[in-house]
């Protein structure tokens, strides 16, 4: 072979190098044209420098420096096709177009009955009605006694009550004058309010009362209510009814039927029971009535000089009503499923 057919073997390689390399798209084509021109038992390069023994002796240092030049430039097409590839396989990863709107994930939500609470104290605030809190371990003075719940009053039973233990020991006297018990109804807040304010006083409270009942669709041994108290000079029995009227239909739309039927209750009198009308059915949201004189006494008020009347409505109740949940211990379930609905 002479220098010259050499020479044009080697250009004839690299032209074709070029060609193959660029065509290489993935790793594996890149590694098959590599093994074709630069594989060191039969590539193609290895075949040409075998043809360089049969050059003339005084051609082998040109046939030399050639060769390398052409090995030198094939690395060099190995090394780009390499790095173009590796940098393709960047871009091809997960794109983020930021141009795109976002999506916002699930936060969760507020529970339905923090969600009707917030309500109920709108609302009442619109009618003029302060929201004050009161503790949900009460002692039997707030719960009971300034309440004119006598000591022999079933309500006031054991099996009807939470009461606490007192330094480690069972309260089996519910009657002890330091017996503690989980509040059974929100009045206590009554108390504690005209304990600590003098009249007119026209305050809302909303928060947990617990009764040991058997959980049922209707029942459970947690439960929240709304109390009101309205103690002024002349509130009187219309006061009662219009503020119940309003809230119902400012909470419940202006369709609600509501009813009051003559009741008792210790701390009221006369007492009421309210109802509100549910599919065609009439069914107690609560209690109300005039603030006993007993009450009054017992805070401090002068019943000859002011009075009011108070009312303590149920707040699943009303939650249910409104969106027509028919279980109550769906609220208590924690059951994403159905709390994602509010
Ligand atoms: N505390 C009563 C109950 O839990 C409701 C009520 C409150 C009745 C205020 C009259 C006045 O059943």
């Amino acid at each position: 072979m002479d220098i010259g057919e050499f020479k044009l073997a080697l250009e004839q390689l690299v032209q074709d190098a070029e060609r193959d390399f660029a065509a290489a798209n993935t790793p594996d084509a890149l590694e098959q044209a590599r093994v074709a021109y630069l594989g060191a038992r039969s590539g193609r390069l290895k075949t040409i420098q075998k043809q360089m023994g049969t050059l003339p002796p005084d051609c082998r240092k040109e046939g030399g420096l050639a060769f390398n030049q052409a090995k030198q430039r094939l690395q060099q097409l190995l090394a780009d096709s390499q790095q173009r590839i590796k940098s393709n396989a960047a871009d091809s990863g997960p794109q983020i177009d930021p141009t795109l709107p976002g999506y916002r994930p699930h936060l969760g939500t507020v529970h339905p009955i923090t969600q009707t609470i917030e309500h109920l104290m709108e609302i009442m605030g619109r009618l003029g009605f302060a929201a004050v809190e009161g503790p949900e371990v009460e002692d039997t003075w707030h719960n009971f006694i300034a309440l004119n719940i006598p000591e022999d009053h079933p309500a006031r039973d054991p099996l009807d009550n939470f009461y606490l233990t007192v330094a480690g020991q069972a309260i089996d006297d519910a009657d002890a004058k330091d017996a503690r018990l989980l509040r059974s109804q929100t009045s206590t807040v009554q108390i504690r309010v005209m304990e600590n304010a003098s009249p007119p006083v026209r305050v809302i409270s909303l928060g947990r009362v617990y009764r040991p009942d058997e959980a049922d669709p209707t029942h459970f041994p947690m439960f929240h209510q709304m109390e009101g108290l309205w103690i002024d000079r002349e509130v009187h029995m219309g006061h009662l009814k219009s503020v119940l009227r309003l809230f119902a239909t400012a909470y419940l739309g202006s369709d609600v039927q509501i009813r009051f039927r003559p009741s008792f209750f210790p701390f009221t009198e006369p007492s009421v029971e309210v109802d509100f009308q549910w599919n065609g059915q009439w069914m107690e949201f609560g209690g109300a009535g005039m603030v006993d004189p007993n009450v009054l006494r017992a805070v401090g008020y002068d019943p000859e000089e002011v009075g009011g009347f108070a009312f303590g409505l149920g707040v699943e109740r009303l939650c249910m009503r409104r969106h027509g949940v028919t279980d109550i211990r769906d609220l208590y379930r924690n059951d994403l499923r159905f709390l994602h609905q509010f």
